[in-house]
């Protein structure tokens, strides 16, 4: 009896440890932008946020010192399109058939605007 509360709460523990292990994410946008249009930027951002970590965070997303770090492409990197042809990886795995057009976007909306910790 003891060993099963025992083990829930590890698994609790370990899935809040999980959690957390990665910053909270804040977005950063042009003084240009009105403020309603940054909180629906935050939200479509929000919304690739989701589907990096389905579709690239697998291969993209790497622990360093315990921490989970996005790496910084550049906006030549992000173009839409020449990220489906980067590479023959990304030829299949992020083919039309993985990761829609409107979906990649929202990606790198979530790319572009995430708030990069300052060198
Ligand atoms: C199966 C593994 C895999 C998945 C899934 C994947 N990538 Fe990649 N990606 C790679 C590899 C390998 C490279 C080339 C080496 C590198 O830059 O890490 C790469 C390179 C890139 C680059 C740099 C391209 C350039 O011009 O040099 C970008 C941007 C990128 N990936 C974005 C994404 C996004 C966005 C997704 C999700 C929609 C994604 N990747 C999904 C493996 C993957």
């Amino acid at each position: 009896m003891y060993l099963r509360s025992f083990i829930i709460l590890f698994c609790i523990a370990f899935i809040i440890d999980a959690c957390t292990a990665q910053k909270k994410i804040t977005y950063e946008f042009p003084d240009a932008m009105s403020e309603p249009v940054q909180a629906e930027y935050t939200r479509l951002c929000e919304k690739g946020r989701v589907l990096y970590e389905v579709n690239c965070a697998a291969c993209h997303t790497k622990k360093v010192h315990g921490k989970m770090v996005i790496p910084e492409f550049t906006q030549e990197e992000l173009g839409a399109y020449s990220i489906r042809i980067a590479n023959a990886t990304h030829e299949e795995q992020v083919s039309e058939a993985r990761v829609s057009a409107e979906e990649l976007t929202l990606i790198t909306y979530f790319l572009t605007y995430r708030k990069k910790d300052k060198k």
